[in-house]
């Protein structure tokens, strides 16, 4: 055990010990071709110049050497060769310094330092050493937080913002501000409403989050042209992007458990049909060049050390093109704490002295070290981080926060933010009407909360208050001297202020202080006086209160839902700059709101009937659990997955669809059995293993939709279409998501809408024994919230 598990952290690519090394050295920034010899990460000289590539001739001069000598920058070699070739150059020593994030150079034969750690999950940010912000580039565009931007439901959107982060990424890359492989997204499912992270991700369904990470993966790395390069070894790359935290990762900090030593016990159902389906999805729709494994063990193996996980799965079945990254300082835990490493193994501190003395002692092979080189030499090939990239040279500073991306920005919000209630269509309102606002709420004047987590520095801010005040009269309270509203003396003020004022827009919710990395929560509720500020306040307000929740988990309103005196509930996620701007428009009616809810919100008692821990999706009868998101929950919520109003309305009607699917089975194809629930009719031949068959056009069949704007107003519709598998099957999905579309729709109008789907993906069922199945018999199809369905059929024949 120990010895596999020892080989396997080598595959762990990039250690982050180096991280802690180099703390002194915040100086150390972007692509600074500066040549001191290692170990001496501090101090780092400042970046002198801006960038210039490796496999420069006049560069190789000033240092004394000839690059004709150096076959690794022959251009006319494939990357394989010169990544070998380079690699094969260095010393082990030479080579232990290059696997941490902090990868030193070897100046012997002129090879630049390169910091691998920049992070862009909604806009360049400077939590990675990597990048900076500074008088030349002093912000970048800080999109909304990614489970408000999934709310769009829109994958143009999605794809759309990964391209105009990656490139303000390559302008501040020429500017020396930041690097080309960046560790975003984080596509770790939803498990349980109470996750600290929920901010960061794409929500609870697993082919969501998916879609979310290869459109996103894919506006960040693809360039071109080169979408579909022949050899995808060498396909170039725009950015790097890395899908993390590879596996089951989502227990940050509750009650004392910590991520850390959190081992997360899940059944192989369990993660392949939702732990590991976003990252299989990212790895080969996306393509992505990286992926990073977690902090927690998963039934009690840490992920990093896993090579079934690693190896196997991420190599092996899915053909990763690209490195796999440890998380920062995973690898220290595990010889810390988990002593996984420790047993018999002298690891010491850091992973460059740990792998040279593993490596002299006979435990490690050395080829092992030069294959995760070769790895992540090719992906700085394919950056051009050697060649150069002609197409990306000429982006600079003119290129970071341009008002098309900051207008698209406030698009994302806009197209985010979800209308839980409009009693008597009070939204939207009219600025004729209504010209003397109370905005009023912890959040009503809010700026750094709007942009979460792993931002960076924002071109500038709009507050709701700043774009309240630029439509109409506005008297400001803030109701609570913070979110965590624990001054109850503030209230009253803001009652004032809301008696007098023709509407009451109150803007709450939470912030990095109740759900954060390293951060659960405990509850559902809002914090502190929060719901006794907007009680009081709706009480005495003269005009329609329009609630405004600022959050990225559920939070139990049912108060707020039921109170008539709370006209109207929007949630704005954390809207990113722009987003007073965004709600404003949405209230004032400029646009129509159209996002649908990424996650089911529960009621606040659901986080007293299960531990987070638990990890099972499916209800735990005897222990009383119930299930998990809207797959397998089936009580009461304050508002479900997917939902979400509109200021018009819209019908549907299904134009074409295929009502049986013929699948004609070879003898080599068996007939596989299902658990069925007791007395539940079991078809003669109840499934066949998905992986036996070819999935081709056979397996296909198509959907076909003609929405109608009914109402008075233009506007956006969500289309989500369901599977449901045949009644019978035991403890499967109640329904599941198979395709989603976003479409403008103008009041009166109509658009069609067409979804092609596979039978293989769409109408499978994963086993408890970890069969991937496609059952015969009736499934359902269901467009929206069910109101419109129909039966699809699957028939086997010999
Ligand atoms: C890079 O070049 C630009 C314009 O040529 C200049 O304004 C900037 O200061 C340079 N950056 C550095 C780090 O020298
Ligand atoms: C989807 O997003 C794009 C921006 O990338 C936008 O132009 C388009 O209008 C959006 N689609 C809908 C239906 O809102
Ligand atoms: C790592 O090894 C170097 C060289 O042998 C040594 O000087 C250094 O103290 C070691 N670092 C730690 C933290 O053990
Ligand atoms: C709103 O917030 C900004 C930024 O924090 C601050 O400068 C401004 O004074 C605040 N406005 C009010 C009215 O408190
Ligand atoms: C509550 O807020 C009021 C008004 O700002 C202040 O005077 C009082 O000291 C605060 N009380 C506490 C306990 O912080
Ligand atoms: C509400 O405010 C009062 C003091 O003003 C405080 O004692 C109480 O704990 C607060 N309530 C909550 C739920 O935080
Ligand atoms: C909606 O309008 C009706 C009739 O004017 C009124 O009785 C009712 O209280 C209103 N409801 C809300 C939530 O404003
Ligand atoms: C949508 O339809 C419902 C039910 O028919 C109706 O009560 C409501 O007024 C309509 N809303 C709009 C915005 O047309």
């Amino acid at each position: 055990m120990a010895k596999i598990s020892r080989l396997s952290l080598l595959t762990c690519h990039l250690s982050l010990f180096l991280a802690f090394l180099s703390t002194s050295t915040t100086t150390t920034r972007g692509v600074s071709l500066d040549l001191s010899p290692y170990p001496s990460p501090s101090p780092v000289p400042k970046i002198k110049s801006n960038f210039t590539y490796v496999c420069d001739p006049l560069r190789f001069a000033d240092l004394g050497l000839d690059m004709a000598t150096f076959s690794y920058c022959d251009s006319s070699l494939p990357y394989t060769v010169r990544a070998k070739d380079l690699v094969d150059q260095m010393t082990l020593t030479e080579k232990v310094h290059q696997i941490g994030n902090l990868a030193y150079g070897v100046p012997r034969i002129g090879l630049p330092k390169y910091e691998w750690w920049s992070e862009a999950l909604h806009g360049v940010s400077d939590v990675g050493p990597g990048t900076h912000f500074d008088d030349l580039v002093p912000g970048a565009t800080s999109f909304p937080a990614v489970i408000l931007t999934t709310a769009s439901f829109n994958e143009s959107l999605w794809k759309n913002i990964g391209q105009v982060v990656s490139t303000e990424a390559r302008a501040m890359y020429n500017l020396g501000r930041a690097g080309l492989t960046y560790w975003s997204p984080n596509i770790n499912v939803v498990r349980d409403p109470r996750w600290g992270r929920i901010t960061e991700t794409s929500g609870e369904d697993p082919y969501i989050v998916g879609t979310y990470a290869t459109n996103y993966v894919r506006g960040l790395q693809d360039v071109e042209g080169h979408k579909n390069a022949k050899d995808l070894n060498s396909r170039p790359l725009k950015v790097s992007a890395c899908c993390k935290h590879y596996a089951a990762y989502d227990v940050d900090n509750w009650l004392g458990v910590d991520r850390f030593h959190f081992d997360a016990r899940v059944t192989e159902q369990d993660m392949l049909e939702t732990f590991l389906r976003p990252f299989q999805m990212c790895v080969k729709d996306g393509d992505v060049s990286s992926v990073m494994c977690s902090y927690n063990r998963v039934n009690g193996i840490p992920t990093c050390a896993d090579p079934k996980l690693l190896k196997d799965t991420i190599r092996g079945e899915w053909d990763l093109h690209g490195y796999i990254v440890s998380d920062c300082d995973s690898i220290e835990v595990i010889v810390k704490d988990h002593k996984w490493l420790g047993m018999d193994l002298d690891c010491g501190v850091y992973y460059t002295n740990f792998t040279e003395n593993a490596v002299m002692q006979g435990k490690v092979r050395e080829n092992e070290i030069d294959k995760s080189l070769n790895y992540l030499y090719i992906v700085l090939m394919r950056l051009g981080f050697f060649d150069g990239s002609p197409s990306f040279m000429s982006l600079g500073k003119e290129d970071v926060c341009t008002d098309e991306h900051i207008e698209l920005a406030t698009e994302a919000a806009r197209e985010g933010i979800v209308l839980l209630k409009n009693a008597n269509e009070t939204l939207p309102l009219s600025s004729d009407k209504f010209k003397n606002l109370a905005v009023v709420g912890p959040h009503a004047n809010a700026t750094n909360i709007m942009i979460g987590n792993y931002a960076g520095i924002p071109c500038k801010y709009t507050s709701p208050l700043d774009a309240f005040s630029a439509i109409g009269g506005v008297t400001y309270a803030t109701g609570c001297d913070d979110v965590l509203c624990k001054n109850e003396s503030l209230i009253f003020p803001a009652m004032q202020v809301a008696k007098n004022a023709d509407a009451t827009i109150l803007v709450v919710g939470l912030d990095l202080s109740i759900e954060a990395e390293s951060m659960d929560r405990v509850d559902l509720l809002l914090p502190g006086n929060q719901t006794q500020l907007i009680n009081q306040v709706a009480a005495v307000a003269k005009g329609p209160v329009i609630l405004v929740i600022m959050s990225a988990g559920g939070v139990d309103i049912s108060f707020a839902k039921s109170n008539p005196k709370i006209q109207a509930i929007l949630w704005a996620g954390y809207p990113g700059e722009e987003g007073g701007h965004a709600i404003a428009d949405i209230v004032f009616g400029k646009y129509n709101p159209g996002g649908r809810l990424p996650i089911t919100w529960y009621e606040a008692d659901y986080a007293n009937q299960l531990p987070m821990t638990s990890m099972p999706l499916r209800s735990v009868e005897h222990l009383g659990y119930p299930g998990r998101t809207y797959k397998f929950f089936n009580g009461v919520t304050v508002y479900p997955f997917g939902y979400g109003l509109s200021y018009t309305n819209f019908t549907y009607q299904i134009t074409s669809s295929q009502r049986s699917l013929n699948v004609k089975l070879d003898k080599y194809q068996h007939c596989r059995d299902l658990t069925f629930e007791d007395g539940a009719y079991r078809p003669a031949c109840p499934a066949v293993l998905v992986n036996d068959m070819s999935c081709n056009e056979e397996f296909e069949f198509e959907v076909e939709v003609e929405v109608q704007n009914v109402g008075s107003k233009d506007g956006d519709e969500v289309i989500m279409v369901y599977s449901k598998p045949p009644t019978g099957i035991a403890r499967t999905h109640a329904k599941q998501v198979i395709g989603f579309q976003r479409v403008f729709v103008p009041a009166g109008g109509s658009k069609m809408a067409k979804f092609t789907l596979n039978g293989c993906k769409s109408l499978s069922v994963v086993e408890n024994n970890g069969y991937t199945l496609l059952p015969s018999g009736g499934h359902t199809i269901m467009v929206g919230d069910g109101a419109i369905s129909f039966p699809l059929h699957v028939n086997f024949r010999y």
